[in-house]
């Protein structure tokens, strides 16, 4: 017969979660599905007020400011309220924290799930059009749990899900269950996310670093001599190349596909950095060593054993590939 190169087995998020969840966790009762599903629609929604965002004049500031003192773009408050009006209608949430709320939010009902999220991260980019994405990362409500902040002050350690997705050509999601990671692209005829990258691993090394330099007057001296190291010939005969977005999904989503080292350092300017724990660093460092990489913060401490005080708290990061982690290791002092 003639060769058709048409896909007749595509594999949906919906079909991976419910493949999945069959394999490694047969006692679930489908409520992460089901709570996967609000959050693809909230995804979807985003992207697609993202895409119009020029057309019906959604770019530049709603004229107000976030708890962390960020100015709030129109689309920050616009993915914000998509994103609590996706999570309060799944009926499986109970708490939810986001970067565009002060304080958490605790949704009526019995959700068994606490939520934490940006929803638009690199909202400094999106008027030049660079990709932005929303980072979330999942808790179960502990044991005996009505819906409070102790749902949400916990190690990263105990979350149960986390990814983001990113709006760029495509709108891809990376998300982890604990069990790897998978890459999934919006087919915007089908309106589903389809699997793209199975059990995706982040490459051992890559002589690539992703640092604002900007900020490297307030850097520690460690950090400096680091990074003025990676600039001279290494054993290849060649320095380092540097890249930098500045939307941390854009940077962490080459850091995963092309391997290398991301940082937004702690300085004497932010002693804490400027990444927020519960829902950049958090996710992203559960992405990253679940992808076979490593997430550190600035005493080399593992960020996933860390415990966040408020909900808005902020810690210095170092994530990427193990080798370069653990190069970075030894200037730590
Ligand atoms: P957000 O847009 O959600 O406030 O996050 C912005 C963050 C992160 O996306 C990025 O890595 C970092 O800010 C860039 O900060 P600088 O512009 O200071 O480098
Ligand atoms: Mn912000
Ligand atoms: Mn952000
Ligand atoms: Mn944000």
């Amino acid at each position: 017969a003639k060769q058709m190169n048409v896909e007749t087995d595509i594999i949906t998020l919906t079909r991976f979660i419910l493949e999945e969840q069959q394999h490694v966790a047969p006692s679930a009762t489908g409520e992460l599905s089901l709570l996967l599903n609000s959050l693809q629609f909230a995804f979807k929604f985003i992207a697609h007020n993202i895409r119009r965002a020029e057309l019906v004049n959604l770019i530049g500031v709603s004229g107000t400011a976030n708890a962390t003192g960020d100015t709030q773009k129109k689309l920050d408050v616009i993915g914000d309220e998509i994103f609590i009006n996706a999570m309060r209608s799944s009926n499986n949430v109970k708490v939810l924290v986001s970067e565009e709320q002060e304080d958490l939010i605790i949704f009526e009902g019995g959700g068994k799930y606490a939520v934490c999220t940006d929803p638009i991260d690199g909202s400094s980019n999106i008027d030049a059009g660079v990709s932005v994405g929303t980072i979330f990362g999942i808790y179960r409500l502990k044991e005996g749990s009505k819906g409070s902040i102790n749902d949400v002050l916990r190690k990263g350690t105990e979350m149960v899900c986390a990814g983001y997705t990113m709006y760029g050509a495509s709108a891809h999601l990376m998300l982890t269950t604990g069990y790897g990671v998978n890459g999934f692209t919006l087919d915007t005829q089908l309106g589903e996310f389809i699997l793209t990258q199975p059990n995706l691993k982040i490459p051992n090394t890559r002589s690539i670093y992703s640092v604002n330099e900007g900020n490297s007057f307030y850097w520690p001296d460690y950090v400096k001599k680091y990074i003025e190291d990676l600039k001279k010939p290494q054993d290849n005969g060649k320095p380092y190349s540097a890249r930098y977005v500045g939307s941390m999904v854009a940077d962490i989503h080459r850091t995963l596909l092309y391997g290398g080292i991301f940082s937004y350092p702690a300085d004497t300017k932010s002693k804490n950095g400027k990444l927020r724990i519960l829902y950049e660093c958090f996710p992203m460092a559960m992405l990253m060593e679940q992808a076979g990489g490593r997430a550190i913060n600035d005493k080399g401490e593992r960020i996933l054993d860390m415990i966040p005080k408020g909900i808005h708290d902020k810690s210095g990061i170092w994530l990427g590939s193990k080798g370069e982690i653990e190069k970075f290791v030894t200037y730590i002092k």
